[in-house]
């Protein structure tokens, strides 16, 4: 049975402040959460939206050594950098809030306290690992090493970034501690775990059972872990950077980064409202909704509820936790540390007056159900083909002609014909479409509604022409603007939560303030008589050039991460070949020679025909070498020779002898030169 709430609150995922948000935040996360709450809103619904910055946390503590700064310095200037983005974008939190922040840490560490006199933790010793020279515990992110799977040298004690393998410190070869580049040594060390299989069962019955609703990614990462079986969860680490554990003997500890993130959520609402959060935390009428991306699953469906039923006191448990797959970018993974990606506050000054744009086609192409893929293409034909030339065209159109044959005065509805009947007719059910796709977390159906409303109208406009009926009945022009005034007010209504800047134009150039959600198709929201403002255009087009400067960004970042894969390649060497004899080695006759001419073996892309001075003789050597080096680099160069190879006809040639080459990883070879030149003919041995 669903549930009668009176009240909703929002949170949306801490953004770690190491970095900004990019569109994949953005369309797993903000945009989808921005569009519930604004429509939740528009129906005068009460809700509260609560976010801030995630700002613990190991990666943090790297960043601020790689930049020679504080922790606190990178927290505040990526804490602004994200707040500004999400201002720009509409995103407007009622808190955009801080773990940092006094309040939260005397939450986080008063929670912390409660469950620890309560004894709801274990504690267990381990072996973690040590910095003997820095005398520090390190995070597996502060050991480096070469990576066991793919051999790259920059791997993390979890993560190999080079070929995606998770990893552990062990496995690492030849380890080093990022912070003094000492072996790191193992050293034992106390933590405080939730033991979480406690609450397996009950976790089983509230979601399995009790929330089969929940979409099905979640549904299926909940059940995935649930029948994996718990474990006893670390909720503090051996670190200096976070909120520190609030227990005597617990020196150069803190808490965990997602044991005090979602507590963030309520720290936060302290903040905003210190006299009423409660209300918002430990009301049974309080429906809890979590906006999150999909690594976040299990944090949000099973720690927190754990941590939170573990605390008891009334606090509520997330009624839906709608999270999104993954967004690509131009079918590539998006990576921070590569720069792959589009930034929410670059694209906010590359893109000014078209924040719509982003929250639109991040809307049109969400990864509800399945990762999915941005391209700045797409970008480009949603705009122009689906927001100017529909939407905008039609507003547009509708607003023009009222100006032009009636002084910008809505018409009097006159006789409604069938078409305009029909047309009326299609909008209740596009609204109970769109209320039911947006409440049930579906936006990219509940947007496809509303542009079924404008499509609906630029068809209205384009079959009924009454540009051309205005010549012989003015009356008839009349009706059909007015129809045409109505769903442009209908569109101000149903695309605010998707864009917002644009309804808000819209509601100005149609001198309309606070249109309810349910006067969305009554047809009469426009009063006849009523002025309209001067029309301005609602969407413009983007054009190749914009876009193809995006592309050639991305461009360059690709080009790069070739050079450095193929650099990367080259480095690596060969495994070491079998035990030879003296005697093996003593049979081969190698030597000093001169290019004297050389030339493209033709029809090859591979082979240069050398002819060469070996001080013995003149004679020619076919190698494949031409992808290396063009004939007229070769002529005149020293070089070294396999003089008493047997004879080959390669391409009908005879080739008497082989070219000595260094060949390195990526298969690329260099010719050996003598350093100094010394005469044709010397023997190398
Ligand atoms: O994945 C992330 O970006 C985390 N910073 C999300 C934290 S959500 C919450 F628990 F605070
Ligand atoms: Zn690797």
């Amino acid at each position: 049975m669903e549930k009668n709430f009176k009240r909703t609150l929002v949170t949306c995922a801490l953004p770690y402040a190491n970095g900004p948000v990019h569109i994949g935040h953005l369309a797993g996360v903000y945009v989808p959460a921005d569009i519930y709450v604004r429509y939740l809103r528009l129906r005068g619904r009460e809700v509260l939206y609560v976010c801030g910055s995630d700002e613990h946390g190991v990666p943090i503590t790297i960043k601020a050594r790689q930049q020679g700064c504080s922790p606190q310095d990178i927290v505040d200037r990526y804490h602004n950098i994200i707040n500004d983005s999400f201002k720009a974008l509409g995103i407007n939190f009622d808190i955009y809030g801080r773990t940092s922040s006094k309040v939260h840490e005397k939450n986080a560490a008063a929670f912390f306290r409660k469950l620890y006199d309560e004894g709801k933790f274990v504690t267990r010793e381990s072996e973690q690992f040590y910095d003997p020279e820095a005398k520090t515990f390190l995070a597996d992110r502060y050991i480096v090493g070469t990576c066991p799977k793919c051999g790259h040298e920059g791997a993390y004690g979890d993560q190999c970034e080079h070929c995606g393998s998770t990893l552990s410190p062990e496995e690492l070869i030849n380890p080093k501690s990022k912070l003094s580049g000492a072996e790191p040594v193992k050293k034992k060390t106390t933590h405080w775990y939730l033991p979480l299989q406690d609450y397996e069962q009950w976790l089983r019955e509230w979601i399995l059972e009790g929330h089969k609703e929940w979409r099905s990614n979640v549904y299926g990462q909940v059940k995935s872990w649930l029948d994996g079986g718990l474990q006893p969860r670390a909720v503090t680490r051996d670190l200096d950077w976070g909120v520190p554990v609030p227990v005597e003997g617990a020196e150069g500890k803190v808490l965990y980064v997602w044991f005090d993130a979602p507590i963030g959520y309520i720290s936060n609402t302290m903040e905003l409202l210190p006299d009423s959060w409660e209300k918002w935390w430990k009301s049974p009428d309080t429906r809890l909704v979590h906006f999150i991306g999909k690594d976040n699953i299990v944090f949000h469906c099973i720690v927190f509820p754990a941590m939170l039923k573990a605390y008891g006191d009334g606090f509520i448990l997330p009624d839906n936790v709608p999270a999104n797959e993954f967004l690509n970018l131009e079918g590539d993974k998006i990576s921070t540390s590569r720069g792959w990606a589009v930034w929410a506050h670059e694209y906010v000054q590359d893109f000014p007056g078209k924040e719509d744009v982003l929250r639109y086609v991040l809307t049109a192409n969400a990864p509800e159900t399945k990762d999915n893929d941005f391209s700045w293409k797409e970008f480009q034909t949603r705009n122009n083909s689906e927001l100017v030339a529909i939407f905008g065209n039609f507003v547009n159109r509708a607003i023009v002609l009222t100006h032009k044959y009636f002084s910008g005065l809505v018409p009097p509805v006159g006789e409604l014909q069938d078409v305009d009947r029909q047309t009326l007719g299609e909008i209740p059910a596009l609204k109970e479409s769109l209320e039911k796709n947006i409440e049930g977390f579906r936006f990219r159906e509940a947007l496809k509604d509303a542009m079924s409303i404008a499509r609906l109208g630029n068809k209205y406009i384009s079959d009924s022409e009454p540009w051309k009926i205005a010549k012989t009945d003015l009356a008839r022009t009349g009706t059909i603007l007015n129809v045409c005034l109505q769903i442009c007010a209908d569109l101000a209504i149903a695309f605010e939560p998707f864009t917002p800047f644009a309804c808000t134009r819209l509601k100005g150039m149609l001198n309309l303030d606070g249109a309810e959600w349910d006067s969305l198709g009554s047809q009469d929201i426009l009063e006849e008589g009523h002025r309209l403002a001067e029309p301005e255009l609602l969407f413009e087009k983007i054009d190749d050039a914009a876009i193809q400067k995006q592309l050639d960004r991305l461009d360059a970042i690709r080009a790069q991460k070739e050079a450095e894969a193929k650099a990367e390649a080259a480095r690596k060497v060969a495994p070491a070949k079998e035990e030879c004899s003296f005697e093996d080695f003593e049979k081969m006759d190698i030597r000093t020679a001169t290019v004297l001419e050389a030339e493209r073996v033709p029809k090859t892309d591979k082979l240069l025909k050398l002819t060469i001075d070996t001080g013995l003789d003149k004679r020619v050597i076919v190698s494949g070498i031409a992808e290396y080096y063009s004939p007229e680099e070769m002529v005149g160069k020293q070089i070294c020779i396999l003089a008493n190879l047997k004879p080959r006809v390669i391409r009908g040639i005879e080739s008497k002898g082989m070219i000595l080459m260094a060949k390195q990883g990526d298969g690329s070879m260099r010719f050996i030169t003598p350093q100094e030149c010394v005469v044709n003919g010397a023997q190398i041995g």
